[in-house]
């Protein structure tokens, strides 16, 4: 399939996709984040809307140019702000799709101003982020809810156990033992009952394709 010919087969849905890090204060000008380029959801957001979704992209920090092509582009920084807009469009929306990196944890307190280097060892206390994909699990009514994960060792119990702890109801996995920020990605689709597919390492357009494709089956989008 091409993206141009792809089937209308999101017509009608209202899409979330959260791409990139988030980004937590340590100070004024320093944070700690996590390796995300943002190109996967990014490459969401293009083919759902492709595919004839309403799209809204929830973005944390990226060097990508913010898209022309979606119906609403929200950015943001930190783990919380990103809870609060993917919380916000939850109850009207069909489809999200967690594609964030989003922090586990962050300082429990921000410094105010510039920590200056006073000390020879500094101890940061971090706090849990609240894990939103979970939150969606748990009040989910209509929704279809996609997470993803990178792992690096035990991947297919790892995948299946985040997959019911999170009441999923697709999850792409991936080996984060791969390149990051590179343009191409080779995932595995798991779903409730178990492993779905393998797409086979290419670029983020493509892969974003096929696992639109088995949304949209979950979705019950009609194909054109
Ligand atoms: N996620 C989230 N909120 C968080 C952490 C993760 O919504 N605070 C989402 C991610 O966007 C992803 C899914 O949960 O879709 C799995 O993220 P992952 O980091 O693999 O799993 P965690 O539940 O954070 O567990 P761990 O990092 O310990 O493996
Ligand atoms: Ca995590």
């Amino acid at each position: 399939v091409h993206l141009l010919t792809f089937p209308k087969k999101l017509a009608g849905k209202k899409v979330l996709i959260t791409a990139g890090p988030t980004r937590e204060r340590i100070d004024a000008v320093r944070f700690i984040t996590n390796a995300s380029s943002g190109k996967m959801g990014y490459a969401l957001a293009t083919v759902a809307k492709r595919m004839g979704a309403r799209v809204s992209l929830v973005s944390g920090p990226t060097s990508l140019k913010p898209p022309y092509y979606v119906d609403e582009f929200v950015k943001v920084e930190s783990a919380e702000e990103m809870y609060e807009e993917v919380m916000k469009r939850f109850e009207d929306t069909d489809i999200v799709i967690m594609n964030a990196a989003v922090g586990d944890y962050r300082p429990k307190k921000v410094f105010e101003g510039k920590l200056k280097k006073t000390e020879d060892e500094l101890v940061l206390h971090l706090e849990r982020t609240k894990d939103i994909l979970k939150e969606l699990g748990q009040r989910k009514s209509h929704q279809i809810l996609v997470g993803f994960a990178a792992e690096v060792e035990n991947f297919e119990e790892n995948a299946v156990k985040k997959l019911k702890e999170k009441n999923l109801d697709l999850l792409v996995l991936n080996d984060a033992r791969k390149a990051f920020s590179s343009d191409r990605v080779e995932v595995y689709i798991y779903g409730r009952d178990g492993f779905i597919k393998r797409i086979d390492e290419d670029d983020k357009i493509r892969v974003a394709c096929i696992i639109l494709d088995v949304v949209s089956n979950l979705a019950g989008g009609s194909p054109s």
